[in-house]
Parts: C-alpha cells; sequence; structure tokens
C-alpha cells in the first residue's frame, strides 16, 4: 500500500482538545464553550462532557508511544483556546502553554511531525458572552491568540491549521443548534461563516508573522454532492455550492460563489472584496457524499436523502470513492501546492477486545481511494486518520468510536484495536 504514496508521505493520526483531553479546568484553563454546552440537559446523546475525555492531559506520553508504535510519522492534535487565554483575550495563562511544549517536545523526540489546529470547535465562553463568531471582533480575536501559540511554537512546529471545519462551526452551531452556541438562524450561520474565513486569514497571518518557515492550511468538511437522477443535478449543483463552493471560492479568492448568493437572497452575507485566504495546503475532512433531490419545499431547493449503501455507526455511507472524487475536485478546480486527508476514519460497534474488522476494510478502501488520485496527479503529501483514539464525540457523546485504539473510558486502559495493527502495517510501524 505505501509505495503507491510518495516518498516521505505522511501517515498521522488525528485528535482535538476537547475530545480528548479531559482537565477541564485544571491548572489555570478557562471554560470553553462546550464545557458550557454539555451542561445543558439533552444536548449530548450520553448526558456526558469532556470533563475527563481520555484524560490525556494527563497520560499524554503514553498515548504518544501508541503514536510511535502505530509508526505515525506526523500527529494532527487541537490547542485548546481557553487552556492558553482563559478569557479569550488578553491574559495568557502559562501553564496552558507549557502543556502544549511538553506535547510538542514528546512529539519530536519520538521523530513524529507536529501539525497544529489551532481551533478545533472549543471557543472560550468568555468570547461567547461577548457574542462569539457574530461579534466582528472575532476574526482578531483569533489572530491574537494565533499570535500568541504560534510565537511559543513556532520554532519547533512548522504545520498549522488555523480552522477545523468552519462550515460545522457556523451551521452546526448557529443553523441547526447541534453545537454551541445552539442557535437556529440560518442569517447567524452565515454571519458566522463570514467571521471565520476572515479569522482564518487573521489567524494565517499571525502564525507566518511569527513562524516564518510556516506552512499554513485549514481543515475543510468536503462531500461530493451526487443527484439521486438527472432530474436533480441542479440540486445537487446547489448543495455543492452550500457545502463545498461556500468555503473552497473565497479561499481562493474568488469570493462566495454567485449562484448560492442568489439563492440565499436578502440572507446572503456581504462580499469579501479582494479576500484571499493564503493557503500553502489544503486539508480535507473526508466522511461521506451527499444524496441529493430537488424539493420544492426546502428553502436551497434540495434535501440530502438517505444513501442505500453500507453505512457507519454514524449512519454515514461508506463510500470510498468519493474521497478520490474529492481529491480530484480540489486539485483540478483551486490548483493548491498541497493537499492533505487531515481527517478520515469511521465509527463502528467496536468490542472491547479490539476486534474491528469493519474498521480495517474502511480504511483500507478509503486508502486505496487516496492512492487513486495519487496516480492522476494529486499532491496529496500526507493522510491523517481519525482518531488515534476513542473520544468524546462531541453531541454523540461517547456513544461512537471511532478510534485506532480502544479506550475504556472507567479504566483509561488503551488497547490497540486491529484497525491499529493494519495501520501499523502500512506505515511500517512496530507493531
Ligand atoms: C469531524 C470532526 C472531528 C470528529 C469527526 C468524527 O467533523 O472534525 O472532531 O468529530 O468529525
Amino acid at each position: 500500500m505505501s509505495a503507491q504514496f510518495p516518498d516521505g508521505f505522511l501517515w498521522g493520526a488525528a485528535t482535538a482538545a476537547y475530545q480528548v483531553e479531559g482537565a477541564w479546568d485544571a491548572d489555570g484553563k478557562g471554560p470553553g464553550v462546550w464545557d458550557t454546552f454539555c451542561r445543558i440537559p439533552g444536548t449530548i446523546e450520553d448526558g456526558s462532557s469532556g470533563e475527563v475525555a481520555c484524560d490525556h492531559y494527563n497520560r499524554f506520553e503514553e498515548d504518544l508511544d501508541l503514536l510511535a508504535a502505530l509508526g505515525a510519522r506526523a500527529y494532527r492534535f487541537s490547542i485548546s483556546w481557553p487552556r492558553v487565554m482563559p478569557d479569550g483575550t488578553g491574559r495568557v495563562n502559562e501553564a496552558g502553554l507549557a502543556f502544549y511544549d511538553r506535547l510538542v517536545d514528546g512529539l519530536l523526540e519520538r521523530g513524529i511531525r507536529p501539525f497544529i489546529t489551532l481551533y478545533h470547535w472549543d471557543l472560550p465562553q468568555a468570547l461567547q458572552e461577548r457574542g462569539g463568531w457574530l461579534r466582528d471582533d472575532a476574526p482578531s480575536w483569533f489572530g491574537a491568540y494565533a499570535d500568541v501559540v504560534a510565537s511559543r511554537l513556532g520554532d519547533r512546529v512548522h504545520d498549522w491549521i488555523t480552522l477545523n471545519e468552519p462550515q460545522v462551526t457556523a451551521f452546526a452551531g448557529h443553523q441547526v443548534g447541534l453545537h454551541p452556541p445552539g442557535l437556529k438562524s440560518t442569517g447567524a450561520a452565515l454571519g458566522a461563516a463570514h467571521r471565520l474565513l476572515l479569522a482564518h486569514r487573521a489567524g494565517a497571518d499571525a502564525v507566518r508573522a511569527a513562524d516564518s518557515a510556516a506552512s499554513v492550511g485549514i481543515a475543510l468538511n468536503l462531500s461530493p454532492a451526487h443527484a439521486v437522477s438527472p432530474f436533480d443535478d441542479e440540486a445537487a449543483r446547489m448543495a455543492d455550492g452550500v457545502q463545498n463552493r461556500w468555503f473552497l471560492d473565497p479561499l481562493f479568492g474568488r469570493d462566495y460563489p454567485q449562484d448560492v448568493v442568489e439563492r440565499y437572497g436578502d440572507l446572503a452575507p456581504r462580499p469579501l472584496d479582494g479576500y484571499h485566504g493564503m493557503l500553502d495546503f489544503v486539508g480535507i475532512n473526508y466522511y461521506m457524499r451527499h444524496l441529493v433531490r430537488a424539493s420544492t419545499r426546502a428553502p436551497l431547493g434540495y434535501e440530502v436523502v438517505a444513501a442505500d449503501g453500507p453505512l457507519t455507526a454514524m449512519g454515514w455511507e461508506v463510500y470510498p470513492e468519493g474521497l478520490t472524487e474529492v481529491l480530484l475536485r480540489v486539485h483540478r478546480d483551486y490548483e493548491p501546492g498541497a493537499i492533505y486527508v487531515t481527517e478520515n476514519g469511521a465509527a463502528f460497534p467496536d468490542d472491547p477486545g479490539g476486534d474491528d474488522p469493519d474498521r480495517v476494510d474502511y480504511l483500507r478502501e478509503h486508502f486505496a481511494a487516496a492512492a487513486e488520485a495519487v496516480a492522476h496527479g494529486v499532491p496529496l503529501a500526507g493522510y491523517f486518520v481519525w482518531s488515534l483514539m476513542d473520544n468524546f464525540e462531541w453531541h454523540n457523546g461517547f456513544t461512537k468510536r471511532f478510534g485506532l485504539v480502544f479506550v475504556d473510558y472507567g479504566s483509561q486502559r488503551r488497547t490497540v484495536k486491529s484497525s491499529g495493527r493494519y495501520f501499523a502495517e502500512v506505515t511500517g510501524g512496530a507493531l
């Protein structure tokens, strides 16, 4: 398998701070929006929270040993903004930064390249109380935070992802209400998306100013939109615009896609005039395609329908060809200098013994789909499996397991799954 990828290809695994760290109020950390959101009854499927999660804050050395044993050459993790800046702006929490120093040093000692995500959804609660992503100050808050982190870690870290899935922050948080701040307003979602794009650029500029060797990207959740019949092509085009082009086009200096702007009508944000995301790479989080049909009832003229094919425990269709498609498409339509798969993986109802044949098949098929894109000239530089270990899966709590490593949350015992062993075969790891 690895022979089908270029020399130096970065096989890695990914996590996010709120999903694994726990230690929610340790050593001066401030509350984040997920700390608050999880306490609202009914928001999280099993009533849990990330207060303890995988206790990675205290057990990170063991987790880095696991990464090394899996043969990971890179690790994508996120920084908790409220751990570093408890009030969101101003005061810096030295103990919080010191944790990330230890983590980065531990990775480098093991020969694993750190990829930092600056924002994986855990906004400081103090900033939410000031209006969060609906405030015009939000991009500059993020820029100042990015400066603090990059000034501290930029001597050792050169791979930076500003935002994880701004589409989810904006729409799951402000239109659907499944994520904090739990709003249900399309106008608010579009306003948040607008400031997230501006924040990306403020963060990228700050990182580059602090780290002249920085390579800066963003992680986008992209899904091909497929029409269920030839009569639904226009609907699929709109679904693609809403999900994919709404972020890709502005990031590549093309402003918002006009067809979608027209469809949103009065709700559409002002143009981004002259905006450019200045990406060194695009990170793609790939989980599924969307099957789309026209609908006169739906505000955007389409609806996403359930797939017939095999599904993961999330109810997401297993569709590896979609990964090839999305990689080819980003390469063809936007020509970024490099692409990483910054997330791909699957939840299945695992047994504690760690036997997970479905996930092994899933990964094998998706790795082959990525190899197919490489064979067609896509500049794919690395692939991060979601996730290193089972963790707190947002509004699904601990009900969904995505890890290469099984976590028993009671004892915090880690057990490498068959998929972890398969991953190590691909990377040439020691397992
Ligand atoms: C992505 C998130 C990641 C994880 C996976 C399953 O949308 O970025 O944190 O929850 O889904």
